[in-house]
């Protein structure tokens, strides 16, 4: 029998699904968490909800069947799952626009009630970038499958738990120089996770459906401006050295080389295009779903990991003096 309380999350253990799993289980939702490896991501996932409110599931190759049988046993389904680089070819169609196309497949045969599914923000005039066409083929299959869906375009989604600042916060700490690409004048609308992760859980309370959303925080910052934010909050100084195309190619060719990449050639096309409201679809403001948290405040509040004196050098401890 299906449970009406409960959601099953795809991709549970990145940064937006563990944040879910703790607004949702807080909030007396039961979570199926849905994860490759329960060895190698159980004990992060684990911990983020109270006991009795998780249920922890292996998927290690998806198929209807494994896909249809979680599917009978809830009404809500979101799909995290989602790539930053190709580990081997055509991963991003796979990933990106074939599972989403399984899935919605699968959620419609089911009569699912929700569908929520995490695509990007800024990816429509990125046609250069095969991360950018796989996630449109993905919002475009999630509609045809099942309609009602709700598709999510987040900008940046930032927090201790990311690969965004936490990246550059360790890179600035041992870089002397960093390279700008296109001058550093790409705009962004970064999001806070717990503000996304409200948002996601409003859409699901409003039983919000057939809407594509843009999630954007409340401010718009250049990378330029991003880099300048993160260097004042770990207190550091660097040279922001603005880095010719054909340099920044060979450097991505490079970088994109490593087992992490730092950056890779389909990103460095992608950092060309603004990452801001497309005014093509609603945002969440415009649902009256606000982002309130304000980048400097909050990369502050963790910071202090990656400063010299470590926590100890938090203007807190100043106060007190
Ligand atoms: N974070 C952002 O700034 C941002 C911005 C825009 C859009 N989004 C989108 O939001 C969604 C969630 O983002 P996130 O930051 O939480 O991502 P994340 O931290 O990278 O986590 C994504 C999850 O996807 C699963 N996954 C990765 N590769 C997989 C594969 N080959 N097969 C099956 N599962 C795989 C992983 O789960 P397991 O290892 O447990 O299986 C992982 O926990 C993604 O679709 C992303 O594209 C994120």
């Amino acid at each position: 029998m299906k449970n009406q309380d409960s959601i099953l999350i795809f991709g549970s253990s990145g940064q937006i699904g563990k944040s879910l799993i703790r607004k949702f289980t807080k909030n007396n939702y039961r979570v199926i968490a849905v994860t490759r490896s329960i060895h190698r991501k159980g004990y992060q996932i684990k911990t983020q909800s109270n006991f009795g409110y998780l249920e922890l599931e292996e998927v290690n190759s998806f198929n209807e069947e494994n896909i249809s049988r979680l599917m009978r046993k809830t009404s809500i389904c979101i799909n995290l799952i989602g790539i930053l680089y190709e580990k081997k070819e055509n991963q991003f169609d796979l990933i990106h626009s074939d599972l989403p196309f399984l899935m919605t497949k699968v959620a419609s045969k089911n009569a699912l009630k929700q569908f929520i599914h995490l695509s990007a923000l800024g990816i429509e005039s990125a046609k250069d970038s095969k991360y950018a066409l796989s996630k449109l083929e993905g919002e475009k299959n999630v509609r045809q499958n099942f309609p009602s869906s709700v598709i999510l375009k987040p900008s940046i989604v930032y927090s201790v738990d990311d690969n965004f600042t936490t990246n550059f916060m360790s890179l600035l700490g041992m870089l002397p120089v960093m390279p700008l690409y296109y001058e550093g004048k790409t705009k962004f609308t970064p999001i806070h996770v717990t503000d996304l992760a409200n948002i996601i859980f409003e859409i699901v309370q409003k039983k919000v459906s057939s809407e594509t959303i843009e999630c954007i925080g409340p401010e718009v910052f250049t990378f330029k401006e991003l880099i300048l934010k993160i260097l004042k909050s770990i207190k550091k100084k660097r040279l922001l050295i603005p880095l010719p195309l054909f340099f920044a190619k060979i450097n991505a060719k490079l970088f994109q080389l490593m087992p992490k990449p730092l950056l890779t050639m389909d990103q460095l096309k992608l950092l060309k295009y603004d990452n801001i409201v497309s005014k093509i679809y609603k945002t969440n403001f415009d649902f009256n779903m606000n982002a309130n948290k304000r980048f400097e405040e909050e990369i502050n509040r963790y910071s202090f990991n990656w400063t010299s004196g470590g926590q100890f050098s938090k203007k807190r401890i100043d106060k007190i003096n």
